[in-house]
């Protein structure tokens, strides 16, 4: 099964809650030539970079390169991936078991890289390790006027962290226009360079293991920052109709940095002018992808039917019944069809199995997903053969869903439960595998047909009950 997979990531999660007592210090068996970390913050999550060259320096043949993570962003890693840099090749990553606690009281645990082949004793590695937190600084502010750029604040290391000495290190922040900090270092050496659109700590020359030092830096980021803190997205897949149809429930919450004053809708109207609507950390118009070739889009909320969406390609236009500022909330409805040729493929070897392949989000661009459920409804009769998820999800099941006129065993359907996702993550398709037989495609009308019949001869059996006892 596909399934078998993707269990990892959950898998190892609650292995770090049961053993997050132990210290573990991953045997010195590396050196770090060189390791360059780029925090990337142009979007309303965190990806970091890292450039690294290691040398073997033990002795014996090693497996395993580990990157300390700080505890508390464990959870919220979206993605881990490393490949070497000569090649385009994927290295294997988990998450590992076991933590240490830093000088400072900072407890970290571990990534860890794992070769397919052993790295022999003085053999050189080249690598590109990433890995995409669902975080964002925080406002700093935490309120702000109606007219005032938002700021946010990171707490970064001025050291790229590792097990292992290196012998050359920097940090690279990139992303905003503008970046201060907040604490200054206390050595000369480990204050932050300010180049163009970049923030620079290092170069350091023979870092030890573990160095840290914690630094404050607030950059300004003149736009929302969109927080789905649940998704419920449900596919319904019709062989009688030919159809896939979406319907996508959604609750947002802009985190971004809350009104001092209030909203003042004069001052609103006053800014959207003079600005021309660009900017602003409140959400104006939410950009919703949908997939290609989508017909019969439409938006409800709690209100009702929303009128003010514009079509713009694949893309829905939804102004808000209100602009959304720091700290408020919308949930709404988005649906739209699609032919069921856009998704499926027949399976030319086994009889009557079917293939579906659906983006796991379509949605707003760069917006983090907290909790996401993602469900496949097959047809009547269909039954799971496969499932494969190109996310790590943190469970799967296979239910029953009922509607109108269905047999007694419903829709088979399928959901994903993610947590920690990303918007740019979710184009990557999920599959789902499964057997329908044709023949089941004509049970459902014939059951209409029955009961419709039934319900006549029972009208027709009342009506002349009545009749008779008139
Ligand atoms: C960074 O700022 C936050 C909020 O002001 C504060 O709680 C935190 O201690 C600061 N961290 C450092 C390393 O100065
Ligand atoms: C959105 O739905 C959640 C859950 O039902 C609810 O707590 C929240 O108040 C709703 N927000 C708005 C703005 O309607
Ligand atoms: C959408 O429709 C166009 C024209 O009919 C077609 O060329 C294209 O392949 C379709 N895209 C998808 C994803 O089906
Ligand atoms: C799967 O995970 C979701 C969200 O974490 C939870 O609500 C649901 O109960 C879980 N289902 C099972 C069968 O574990």
């Amino acid at each position: 099964m596909l399934f078998a997979q993707f269990w990892l990531l959950p898998v190892v999660m609650a292995l770090l809650r049961c053993v997050a007592a132990d210290d573990f210090v991953p045997p010195n068996a590396w050196e770090n030539k060189e390791f360059k970390k780029t925090i990337e913050l142009s979007n309303s999550f965190t990806a970091e970079s890292l450039e690294l060259t290691v040398v073997n320096i033990d002795s014996e043949p090693v497996t395993q390169y580990f990157l300390p993570i700080p505890y508390d962003l464990i959870s919220k890693i979206s993605m881990f991936t490393a490949a070497y840099a000569s090649e385009e090749a994927f290295i294997q990553c988990m998450l590992v078991p076991g933590t240490h606690e830093l000088e400072d009281g900072t407890v970290v645990s571990y990534g860890a890289i794992q070769f397919e082949e052993p790295v022999a004793p003085g053999e050189e590695i080249a690598m590109l390790v990433k890995v995409h937190y669902a975080v964002h600084g925080t406002p700093f502010p935490s309120e702000i006027g109606m007219d005032d750029t938002q700021s946010l604040a990171l707490e970064v290391n001025r050291y790229p962290l590792s097990p292992y000495t290196s012998l050359m290190a920097s940090v690279d922040i990139a992303g905003a226009e503008d970046f201060t900090e907040l604490t200054p270092a206390e050595i000369d050496d480990e204050s932050g360079i300010l180049l163009t659109g970049q923030f620079k700590y290092g170069p350091f020359h023979n870092v030890p293991p573990f160095k840290h030092s914690m630094a404050n830096v607030s950059y300004p980021v003149d736009y929302p920052l969109i927080t789905v803190t649940d998704l419920k997205r449900d596919i319904w897949i019709s062989h009688w109709a030919h159809t896939a149809e979406f319907q996508e429930y959604y609750e947002i919450v802009n985190e971004g940095a809350a009104l001092k004053d209030g909203f003042s809708r004069v001052e609103f109207m006053k800014r959207v002018q003079r600005t021309e609507g660009k900017g602003g950390n409140f959400i104006g118009v939410l950009g919703l992808e949908m997939t290609e070739n989508s017909t019969e889009p439409y938006v409800t909320d709690k209100v009702g039917k929303v009128s003010s969406v514009m079509r713009e390609e694949s893309k829905l236009l939804l102004k808000p019944r209100y602009p959304i500022f720091g700290g408020w909330a919308y949930n709404f409805t988005v649906g739209w069809t699609n032919k069921l040729e856009d998704f499926l493929h027949i399976s030319r070897t086994e009889q009557d199995a079917f293939l579906i392949s659906v983006p796991v989000l379509n949605g707003p661009p760069d917006a983090i997903y907290r909790n996401a459920e993602v469900s496949v409804i097959l047809p009547e009769g269909a039954e799971v053969l496969d499932v494969g998820s190109p996310l790590p999800f943190s469970n799967a099941t296979v239910t029953r869903e009922y509607s109108y006129f269905d047999l007694a065993d419903g829709h088979a359907k399928l959901t994903f439960y993610y947590s920690n996702l990303l918007s740019e993550l979710g184009s990557g398709e999920m599959i789902v595998k499964y057997r329908f037989n044709q023949a089941a495609l004509y049970k459902k009308p014939l059951y209409i047909a029955y009961y419709v019949f039934g319900a006549l001869m029972a009208f027709f059996v009342l009506v002349n009950m009545n009749l008779s006892i008139k």
